[in-house]
């Protein structure tokens, strides 16, 4: 616990950026679901388990097997996380004068792109940046945007992020996806598969035909639509750290191999200790088993719909992994330019000690070319951490953002005073106006 004025010169001292406040001054701890998650008592159990063999352990075994069966790629490529997974691949495909479309790209996966000098190109539906629209799959990319894109353009490789987290934590329907793969042709389509479990779940609830498919099943089916695949375990796989690199083309799997060498590790660890593979190999069982992601989607709904009751705009329908706080809606009189949603942010963790993240115009507003605009949304992410929190953790939650809400037209934006080349938002420097 900590007082509201001893949040106030925490905020000084980390120049109103939350990735700067020291986690034992937070209380509930929104801003991430990666790799926040508890492990559970089997998951600790294979982490005794962990086989530290340098090369070709038993713990690599188990994690290969573990992934093969959801997702069963030619090459799997192990990685310490998500963001190096994706700095293999777009080094081997990326490249200026290139073009890779996603639904929506993630922060890191942007960046990744943009630095190899590929242009990274977002083509959700037009409801996706709607937060009041009800569309069941606000994840699903527009096909006939992506149509005219490989016509046009130098495509290397199609991705589609399950589920959005930019738009929303929303899902994409296994119909989108066929309609994607059929689109691509003979361009490589790859899946950022870091919350396919929640995505597989929200297809069988919402999905005409799939009701009764279990959800591996729905996993398997999404996997064979695509050529590969890139993977943060931190998020439903309920590890603490991990990733992967996954795909069919022999040719690309040798390329990223001796990148991976490089950064890394040898090919049977990447960048993970054999106990955190044990850990990961477990987690991705428990992450579709469907009484979890039953109670996993309901909690993220529970949060959601009490807002949605006080009048607090949220991107609806809820998603799997967060629910979103529309800042631009709520803080109308907040230019995107002063940082709506970092104002909220920041009010959130002043007012009752709770920790999210913008997810907008400080994240995704400025350019490669230095220039800098609005994004196309203004959204604070609460991002539930998987098994960790309790619900009367949630409602707290619930009465301090209908606290912050009653005043919302007392806060004020921020201008930024220092910021590094790319992904400011982790390093910005705000201050008030
Ligand atoms: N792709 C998506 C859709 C993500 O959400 C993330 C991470 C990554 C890739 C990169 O994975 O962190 O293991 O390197 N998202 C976290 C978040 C950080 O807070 O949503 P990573």
């Amino acid at each position: 616990m900590t007082t509201r004025q001893e949040r106030v010169e925490e905020l000084e001292r980390a120049a109103h950026n939350l990735f700067n406040v020291p986690g034992p001054r937070v209380l509930i701890d929104l801003l991430t679901d990666s790799g926040t998650g508890a492990m559970s008592s089997e998951q600790w159990a294979g982490l005794q388990r962990g086989d530290e063999s340098y090369a070709g352990s038993a713990s690599w075994e188990r994690f290969r097997e573990s992934v093969r069966e959801l997702f069963p790629f030619e090459h799997l490529i192990p990685t310490h996380q998500g963001r190096a997974a994706e700095k293999i691949l777009f080094s081997a495909l990326g490249g200026s004068g290139k073009t890779i479309p996603n639904n929506t790209h993630f922060d890191t996966t942007r960046a990744n792109v943009e630095f190899t000098g590929a242009e990274a190109l977002d083509l959700p539906i037009p409801e996706a940046l709607v937060p009041s629209s009800r569309h069941p799959f606000k994840g699903n990319m527009d096909v006939e945007a992506l149509r005219r894109v490989l016509a046009e353009l130098d495509v290397p490789v199609v991705f589609v992020t399950l589920t959005n987290n930019s738009g929303g934590g929303q899902p994409v329907s296994m119909q989108n996806l066929r309609a994607v793969r059929e689109a691509c042709g003979d361009v490589p389509l790859f899946i950022d598969a870091c919350r396919f479990a929640e995505n597989a779940w929200f297809v069988k609830l919402r999905e005409d035909g799939y009701a009764d498919v279990p959800v591996p099943d729905i996993v398997r089916e999404m996997a064979s639509l695509a050529d590969g695949m890139t993977m943060s375990a931190k998020k439903d796989p309920l590890g603490n750290i991990g990733g992967w690199l996954a795909m069919n083309d022999d040719a690309l799997a040798e390329q990223s191999r001796n990148l991976l060498i490089l950064t890394e590790g040898f090919p049977t660890y990447g960048g993970m200790a054999g106990r955190d593979m044990e850990a990961v190999a477990q987690g991705l069982r428990e992450a579709i088993d469907e009484d979890y992601l039953r109670y996993r989607v309901r909690s993220t709904e529970y949060l959601g719909e009490a807002l949605d009751r006080a009048g607090i705009p949220v991107v609806l329908p809820v998603g799997g992994h967060a629910v979103y706080i529309d800042a631009r809606a709520l803080l109308p009189h907040i230019p995107p330019l002063e940082y709506p949603g970092q104002a909220l942010a920041v009010a959130l963790y002043r007012e009752g000690g709770i920790r999210s993240s913008e997810i907008g115009t400080v994240m995704f507003g400025r350019h490669p070319d230095g220039s800098e605009e609005p994004a196309a949304m203004d959204l604070v992410r609460l991002a539930i951490p998987r098994r960790t929190y309790t619900q009367s953790h949630v409602d707290y939650v619930i009465e301090v953002c209908e606290h912050v809400a009653s005043h919302a037209a007392e806060l004020r934006g921020l201008r930024i005073v220092e910021e590094p080349p790319a992904l400011r938002h982790f390093t910005a420097r705000f201050e008030p106006l």
